[in-house]
């Protein structure tokens, strides 16, 4: 009897394990990212694959804030903490004659239970206003194809610890709002659902650590006078919320991207978060918020509205606002224009970098009709000039052109720059300096128009210069040329003296964290004071260069030019009626022998900034 019990049992196991293996492995994701491909014959190289192949193709995703904040739209009239009553606006730009305003410091909407110091018992009330009603996954996925983006990240749980799906780890989730009514107790399904169907990547956004409404999230809350939780409340929290709610999002949504935010200082828990998301899948992308120590930094970086050229990405992207705020804000009507986000997704693409541009809806669910125009406007011009942009790899050019930026690709043994011009000065011809091929080594077109008709020819020392153009510029918002390298690319980095004079114009500067302006005229740098500038130039012939500058501001201050080894020239620039008003200044003269020289300028004014539109270096 036992025996038969037994060999009973041991069939009853021999099932269970077929039927685990069987039902479990094919449950898996389908694409399976880490399997090299075997090569067809011996002589073929064995192509590899890896998890980041499809993000690096992808180079530009939407990034969604939707959450409970999304209701109050930057504005909270009631009373704060302390039971005063106040009016709070969170900073946008048509807010200005409002009595009873508190602004915040720029804060994003999202951030206003903190900002305002709103009372979590009140915050709370909110939920019975988040109705969802117009929310619409499949127009949002629409949004972002007709956009040209190629993933979708939206938060899942932001700094407010309130779940956007029926977490049971914690009640301040969907199902205490209308909205849960109405989607099932879920907003992220049928978002993940409309995006794989487009052939999209999906993508979770996760504030894993900063919570303001769950005892033992970290962040300073200010309910409780900017207490923060100890290590083992924070350990509570991580055991009753962030693990489970890891898991459950896993399960759920067999997410592409785990995208962090707010870093933890604890090592335990950056190991435990990041075993959870390895042994649920080997294809999943991690951004690199986890954790604030450097053994965490996940599959890529994550610079927040500008990106600072200077650094070495290994993979990175640039998140950014279409206006200033993530979470939707009523006041703020600081709309980007679509130059400028095309001009920051393609020197992200330069860097071999993607862009993460957010939209955030309003309480109901409605993307702001501006937010979309933008999003489409953009779409429309990667659409015709899509080439430029989709696989294109980090370039060995780090320095931008004159005018642009310039991404690269290598595909099927060719290799392509492109050349993105965002100021066309109508003088009919283009200048590439520094590509020294001879012209017939070189196969040029414009992306958009590729009947344009042009000369090219080389010029020793410079590089190539195109000639016969129409002084209208061809495109609008930036025209792109392809230049295909028939023999290999012969590339002088710093090449730009041409007629004896060395222009550096602002598109063509290598910038850290600051703002380019005025792409409606010709674009310049809002500078603040310590932010540098660096151009590389090569000087062909010695002598004493003329240094001016084409700027305007309303204060004086000095501008210091290092060449490096200690050759510096400090120059005074002066008022010029205000910042409509571009000047030419004469900054100081400087002897230089030929060679490469690295060229770093900074900036110290008596108040405010300065705008730079262009440098020159003529030799007398
Ligand atoms: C910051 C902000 C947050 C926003 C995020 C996007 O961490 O705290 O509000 O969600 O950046 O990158």
């Amino acid at each position: 009897m036992k025996i038969y019990i037994l060999a009973a049992n041991l069939i009853k196991f021999c099932c269970l394990l077929f039927l685990y293996f069987f039902v479990f492995s094919s449950c898996k994701d389908p694409i399976i990212e880490n399997t090299p491909i075997p090569p067809n014959n011996e002589d073929s190289i064995p192509v590899k694959v890896s998890k980041m192949d499809w993000w690096n193709d992808a180079r530009y995703g939407m990034f969604i804030h939707y959450g409970i904040y999304s209701v109050l739209g930057g504005e909270y009239i009631g009373k704060n903490i302390d039971g005063i009553s106040i009016h709070f606006q969170s900073a946008g730009n048509n807010n200005s004659n409002i009595d009873t305003l508190k602004l915040g410091m720029g804060a994003g909407a999202e951030w206003i239970l903190y900002e305002a110091s709103i009372p979590r018992e009140a915050y709370r009330k909110y939920a019975s206003c988040f109705t969802a009603k117009k929310y619409d996954p499949q127009a949002i996925v629409n949004l972002a194809q007709k956009a040209g983006m190629k993933y979708i990240i939206i938060t899942t749980k932001h700094h407010d610890g309130f779940c956007l799906w029926n977490s049971s780890a914690t009640e301040w989730n969907i199902s205490q709002t209308p909205a849960g009514t109405l989607w099932n107790y879920d907003l992220i399904e049928p978002l993940a659902r409309a995006t794989r169907d487009a052939g999209l990547k999906f993508g979770i956004y996760f504030s894993h650590t900063r919570d303001w409404m769950h005892s033992g999230g970290l962040g300073p809350i200010p309910e409780l006078n900017m207490k923060k939780y100890s290590y083992a409340e924070n350990q509570l929290y991580m055991e009753t919320y962030t693990y489970p709610m890891i898991i459950d999002l896993l399960q759920r949504y067999h997410p592409d991207i785990f995208w962090w935010d707010s870093e933890n200082p604890y090592e335990e828990f950056a190991i435990r978060c990041n075993a959870l998301i390895t042994n649920s899948s080997t294809s999943i992308i991690q951004n690199n918020r986890l954790s604030t120590l450097s053994a965490y930094q996940g599959d890529f970086a994550t610079p927040e509205q500008a990106m600072d050229e200077n650094t070495e990405y290994e993979n990175m992207e640039l998140c950014m606002t279409v206006n200033s705020s993530w979470g939707y804000n009523k006041f703020d009507s600081g709309w980007k224009r679509p130059e400028y986000i095309l001009w920051c997704l393609l020197r992200a693409n330069k860097l071999g970098g993607n862009l993460l541009l957010n939209i955030g809806p309003d309480g109901e669910g409605l993307i702001p009709n501006e937010c979309q125009h933008i999003l489409e406007t953009v779409g429309q011009w990667i659409r015709t000039n899509s080439d430029g942009v989709y696989e294109t790899r980090k370039s060995p050019f780090s320095f931008n052109l004159p005018y642009g930026p310039a991404t690269w690709k290598e595909k099927n043994n060719s290799q392509q720059l492109y050349y993105h011009i965002f100021y066309w000065d109508g003088s009919g011809e283009v200048w590439l300096p520094g590509i020294m091929n001879s012209a017939d080594e070189v196969e040029i077109s414009f992306l958009a128009n590729p009947s344009l008709p042009f000369k090219v020819e080389s010029v020793e020392g410079i590089g190539l210069r195109l000639t016969g153009l129409p002084s209208n510029k061809p495109s609008e918002l930036c025209t792109s040329m392809k230049i295909k390298f028939k023999k290999e690319p012969k590339l002088i980095e710093g090449a730009r003296e041409i007629n004896k004079a060395i222009r550096l114009d602002a598109l063509g500067a290598q910038i850290g964290n600051v703002r380019m302006d005025d792409f409606d005229s010709k674009p310049c740098i809002n500078w603040y004071n310590g932010r540098q500038i660096k151009y590389k130039i090569l000087i062909t012939h010695s002598g004493l260069y003329k240094i001016s500058a084409l700027l305007a501001g309303e204060y004086p201050g000095t501008i210091t030019f290092d060449f490096g080894n200690g050759t510096k020239v400090n120059g005074n620039n002066q008022a010029t009626r205000g910042y409509a008003n571009f000047e030419w200044q004469h900054m100081g003269n400087i002897y230089l022998e030929p060679g490469e020289y690295q060229l770093m300028i900074s900036n110290k004014q008596t108040n405010s900034w300065l705008k730079i539109r262009e440098f020159k270096l003529e030799l007398q």
